[in-house]
């Protein structure tokens, strides 16, 4: 399992945790930086007030609160890599660097871009030598929440991950070796890595350049978007036509596949569960699960696509032909639930979707280290 708010600490007894004042005073322009007694204090004040005026008035946030959760506005703990500030900034360098691709072209980033939503809006990435990869990328923004990351769940967290788009002859083209010979190819790599991991004999190594990078990757979070705002009290942070979307996303049963913090990311369901959508949109050769699992009945199976800042990361679908997200909702509405949606109810399920668009992490173009002579050369 992921890490599914472990440090947001939002537990059901607690939907008002300090975090939540926190986001409304920045989004209220009042005074952001409070000691952390007034913010405490502030925060039950809150969560007295909002607790006590909408509990017995808002049936749809009280069904919505079963099914889904605010993403936390602080870091989530990760399983076995504690998350220092050395190491994120260490993760952020590596993340942004082109020289772990064989190519000294491709980053991390390339696919992922920081500036569009955590992903590269391609139907499906293009990779080393201009090569086009099998799937569409789907964003790095709040993958930590995910239950296992890919289309079909293949790596477990995101260390796991990070070592395969590296490795990927279609993506960075790399081996392990020659990444810690680029690394420790530069001075200030070895000493950064010295400081992420303390204690440590070698501790320039792909284990930890993985490591590095899932630290990164988990301050990679997008509180504060409106449904959240909607989720912890605000009635007015969605419109009539937008409740109306969430109601239908619970009452039609989208919710069944795409719930929890990011809406998805946390179950496996047949791509045309009900009504196969046509080859384009689910091309015949990509069979998804199965290739993980050999199993028969997994044939087509995908993960549950996480939903946040979904307005942001078109095409859809693993195979990316879908440019429109109305068109997408038609087409899930079809293939995962056997009806054919309304156009107003498409409508409104749409305007819902687009208010899953959180705080984008700001992130600061890291300075990379220059190379030395025995750096790798780029290979093209
Ligand atoms: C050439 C483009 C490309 C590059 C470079 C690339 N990725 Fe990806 N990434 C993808 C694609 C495509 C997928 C989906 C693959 C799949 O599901 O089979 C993906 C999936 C992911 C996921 C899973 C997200 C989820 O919701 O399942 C994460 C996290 C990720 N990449 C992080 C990284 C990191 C970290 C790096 C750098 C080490 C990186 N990627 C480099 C294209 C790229
Ligand atoms: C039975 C489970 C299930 C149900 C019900 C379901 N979905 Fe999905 N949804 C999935 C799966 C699996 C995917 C990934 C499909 C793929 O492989 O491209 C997905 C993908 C999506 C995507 C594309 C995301 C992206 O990043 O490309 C959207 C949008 C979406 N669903 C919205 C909805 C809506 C709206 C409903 C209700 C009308 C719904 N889903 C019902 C399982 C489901």
């Amino acid at each position: 399992m992921g890490n599914d708010g472990a440090c947001g600490s939002i537990g059901p007894a607690a939907r008002f945790p300090v975090r939540a004042f926190v986001i409304h005073a920045v989004h209220d322009e009042e005074v952001v930086i409070m000691s952390g007694k007034t913010l405490l204090a502030g925060a039950i004040a809150l969560a007295v007030t909002v607790s006590g005026a909408f509990a017995a008035s808002d049936p749809l946030r009280e069904k919505a609160l079963q099914q889904f959760k605010p993403v936390p506005s602080v870091v989530p703990a990760v399983k076995h890599n504690a998350i220092t500030r050395t190491k994120t900034e260490l993760g952020k360098m590596l993340y942004f660097d082109p020289r772990l691709s064989r190519s000294g072209l491709i980053s991390c980033n390339t696919c992922h871009n920081m500036g569009t939503g955590g992903d590269d809006n391609l139907p499906t990435s293009v990779g080393h030598g201009w090569q086009k990869g099998p799937r569409n990328a789907p964003t790095v923004l709040n993958a930590v929440f995910n239950s296992a990351q890919f289309w079909d769940g293949r790596a477990e967290d995101l260390k796991a991950q990070a070592k395969g788009p590296v490795q990927a002859g279609v993506e960075m083209a790399n081996v392990p070796a020659n990444v810690v010979k680029t690394l420790k190819s530069m001075p200030e790599y070895v000493e950064r890595f010295g400081q992420a991991f303390p204690g440590e004999a070698d501790p320039v190594t792909f284990d930890n350049m993985a490591k590095a990078i899932e630290a990164f990757e988990a301050t990679l979070i997008t509180p504060a978007s409106r449904f959240d705002q909607y989720l912890e009290g605000s009635d007015s942070a969605l419109t009539e036509e937008e409740k109306k979307g969430l109601a239908l996303f619970m009452d039609k049963g989208c919710s069944s596949c795409h719930n929890g913090v990011n809406l998805g990311g946390n179950g496996y369901f047949p791509f045309g569960l009900v009504k196969k959508p046509g080859a384009d949109i689910l091309p015949p050769e990509d069979k998804g699960r199965f290739k993980v699992t050999k199993t028969v009945s997994d044939a087509y199976v995908f993960r549950a696509a996480p939903l946040r800042n979904i307005a942001l990361t078109a095409p859809y679908f693993h195979s990316g032909q879908v440019w429109d997200l109305k068109q997408a909702v038609e087409v899930m509405g079809s293939a995962q639930l056997g009806t054919e949606l309304s156009d107003g109810d498409a409508e409104a399920i749409t305007a819902f979707l687009k208010t899953l668009t959180g705080e984008q992490p700001r992130v600061e173009y890291p300075i990379l280290p220059v190379e030395t002579a025995t750096t790798p050369r780029p290979q093209l």
